[in-house]
């Protein structure tokens, strides 16, 4: 502190008013290329300009002539169906290394909002659709990263929960809904983890540019959670630039000369104080002094490939096994691959949460390495091209031109020479752009579900089955097909790795443990939120309240395809009665015994819920998630004790003009196979 304050007295009005606005890509020469921006540097007084990059999936920069690459790791909601907090811890550590190894000093990850509609474009970006899964999932990756030196900074503060006219809708949220679910795993993440920085979003929260919101940064950020990093705004955000500087949003990104005149000529004509300018200096100060810049680490311009290791153990964790009618692990020799996708997998989504990565493998590839390939198949795919990016995708999405049309005579020949079908069906997805209910997008496209049906009638007529895998960052609407397919895998977005994972899985080499951490409702227009999702209207009701996602489909009674949590194995587990362990009045300790009955070893992710009491008008889920915990992995026949830890705080409600409060009555807690315990607060 003492440091920062010698800096600041000797600093000039003009440049504590800088240090506010920062540099983007285009307005001045970053490297290393392609990161997305630099703060001001005060060099006469040892202040660096401190260097940001993008993203969630890993270190998105330039290849510079394919010199340089990224290390593309599954996305945020395919990290989140691991319920695997240590394992999102390294790859947290991975990416922060990378960032290191690279000259980065902060990443502009992980994203902390929440999955509210099936058809939000930056879903693959965002953990879940559950605040208590985000948060835990956010404080292990920011852990991870930051155990390197590299900060984190935690985004989109907040309601960034639809990419359609993000920069000028108003999420119209009552307070309620918005401390219990849209805040929620933002308060946690910075109270476990102390993230170096925050990003607010581009939307307005209740009519106010989240950039400039003083209630929201300068009064609950900075006030209530007592937060010690800096905030920024998201790049190129709209909002007033004085009042963002007056709300405490320290830093202006990505800024440009014009931003920071009108800062400094506020400053000069007073209308914006001294002290005011000072307040967020310091908050920057204090973020820039602790990055590898201003410590001097070297960079060492490599980028560690063991990395990929970790990445495709959090891919196998990733995959959620949806239906499995006896057909895997696949124990045969010969399958036939249908699918465009076969030979150009989708990895990961296009925007912040992309990476520049090195050639990695097609699903083809990976799993000729383990079965030999029916040829007629095989033969008809070869020069199949990959799915278009552009304007005829975007407006046109049911054009399936570009899809294989496979004939009857074509999947009959496939069916007689190879035991088993895989039928592969990708969907690109992108920062700034949300999904349609459309073929080709939501559902399937023509094409697409002719070449289903016909491998279905080809393969099960010879009795022989069929798989179905989803390289998707959103659900898809399955109900009109999934009885078509024996098998269905959630394959997401899971990395440079995704296809030797999914191979390793389809194999029976891994057994999958993945959980889903959304739900894929019967149909989009299902979703609470979808009505709202889709208007023009700038004003967005987010009327579903704190019931979001699985605490509507069951407040309704409303069956969804697939529900949050959901996700088989090759083996089976029994789990024994729910226990309290440890009670205090800061928290709550629970266990459960989780014991491998099947034959093969595997993990099993146990979820804990909870209900909690009603009190006058303030509604409560009928069960919402508060704990989890994941095994080990147990060979046949063991068992392991797995532990539940409850803080006090996550048992709150929030209550108007109260804030958050225990309220009195009855919680019944809901472990595995519906083991309950009440108890009374
Ligand atoms: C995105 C942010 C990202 C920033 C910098 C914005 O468009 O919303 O998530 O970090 O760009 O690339």
């Amino acid at each position: 502190m003492k440091k920062i304050d010698k800096i600041l007295r000797s600093m000039t009005k003009e440049e504590k008013a800088s240090i506010t606005v920062g540099f983007s890509r285009k307005g001045k020469e970053i490297y290393p290329k392609g990161a997305a921006g630099i703060t001001f540097p005060v060099p006469r007084l040892g202040v660096p300009s401190v260097v940001m990059a993008d993203g969630p999936a890993g270190v998105r920069i330039d290849t510079e002539g394919g010199t340089k690459f990224g290390i593309s790791y599954p996305c945020e909601s395919n990290l989140a169906c691991t319920f695997n907090t240590e394992l999102v811890k390294d790859i947290g550590g991975c990416i922060g290394k990378d960032a290191r190894n690279y000259g980065i000093d902060i990443i502009l990850a992980p994203a902390l909002n929440i999955q509210r509609d099936p058809l939000g474009g930056r879903n693959f970006e965002y953990f879940s659709e559950d605040p208590c899964l985000i948060a835990k999932m956010g404080t292990a990756y920011v852990k991870g990263v930051q155990s390197s030196g590299t900060g984190a900074c935690i985004k989109h503060l907040a309601c960034n929960n639809r990419e359609t006219d993000r920069g000028k809708y108003s999420a119209e949220i009552d307070e309620r809904t918005l401390r219990e679910v849209y805040l929620s795993a933002f308060r946690e993440v910075v109270f476990e983890s102390s993230p170096y920085c925050i990003m607010t979003a581009y939307n307005k929260i209740n009519g106010i540019y989240t950039s400039a919101d003083a209630s929201l940064t300068k009064e609950i950020v900075f006030g209530e959670w007592a937060y010690d990093g800096m905030i920024m705004s998201d790049w190129g955000a709209d909002g007033d630039n004085i009042e963002r500087v007056r709300a405490q949003n320290d830093l202006y990104m990505e800024g440009n000369a014009e931003k920071c005149e009108e800062i400094i000529s506020a400053v000069e004509c007073g209308t914006l104080s001294e002290e005011e300018i000072e307040i967020c200096s310091r908050h920057i100060l204090g973020t820039v002094m602790r990055t590898h810049s201003a410590k001097g680490t070297k960079p060492s311009g490599k980028l560690d490939i063991t990395h990929l290791d970790i990445s495709e153990k959090a891919a196998v964790e990733s995959i959620v096994l949806l239906e499995n009618k006896d057909m895997l692990p696949l124990d045969c020799e010969k399958i036939s691959l249908f699918g465009n996708a076969q030979r150009h997998p989708v990895i990961g989504g296009l925007g912040a949460g992309d990476v520049n990565t090195c050639p990695y493998s097609s699903f083809r590839d990976a799993l000729k390495s383990r079965f030999s390939l029916g040829k007629t198949a095989d033969e008809i795919y070869k020069n199949c091209p990959r799915k278009p990016i552009g304007f005829d995708e975007d407006e046109n999405p049911e054009n399936d031109v570009w899809e294989v049309n496979l004939s009857e005579d074509a999947a009959a020949k496939a069916a007689e020479e190879s035991d088993a079908a895989i039928v592969f069906i990708s969907r690109l997805t992108r920062e700034g752009k949300d999904h349609t209910p459309r073929k080709g997008d939501y559902r399937l496209n023509e094409r697409e579900r002719n070449t289903l049906i016909t491998v279905s009638n080809a393969f099960h007529m010879r009795e022989k089955k069929v798989c179905v895998v989803l390289d998707v960052g959103n659900p898809i609407e399955v109900e009109s097909w999934k009885r078509y397919a024996d098998a269905l895998v959630f394959l997401g977005y899971a990395g440079q790795r995704s296809a030797e994972a999914l191979a390793s899985i389809l194999r029976g080499e891994k057994t999958p443990s993945a959980r889903l951490a959304f739900s894929i409702p019967v149909a989009c227009e299902d979703s609470p939120a979808h009505e709202s999702f889709l208007t023009d209207n700038l004003q967005i009701p987010y009327n579903e309240g704190i019931f979001v996602g699985y605490r509507y489909y069951e407040k309704m009674n409303k069956r969804c395809s697939y529900s949050f949590g959901y996700g088989l194995s090759y083996t089976q587990f029994r789990c024994g009665d729910l226990k309290i362990v440890e009670r205090t009045d800061s928290q709550l300790v629970m266990s459960q015994t989780v014991k491998n009955v099947g034959m093969r070893g595997g993990k099993h992710a146990a979820l804990l819920y909870v209900s909690k009491p009603d009190c006058g008008d303030l509604a409560q889920a009928k069960r919402q998630l508060i704990a989890f915990s994941k095994t080990s992995l147990l060979s046949p026949g063991e068992e392991e004790t797995v532990f539940f830890h409850i803080t006090k705080e996550a048992l709150y409600t929030w209550k108007k003009d109260k804030g958050f409060v225990l309220l009195k009555g009855k919680y019944i807690f809901e472990g595995e196979e519906q083991k309950f315990i009440h108890i009374n607060f």
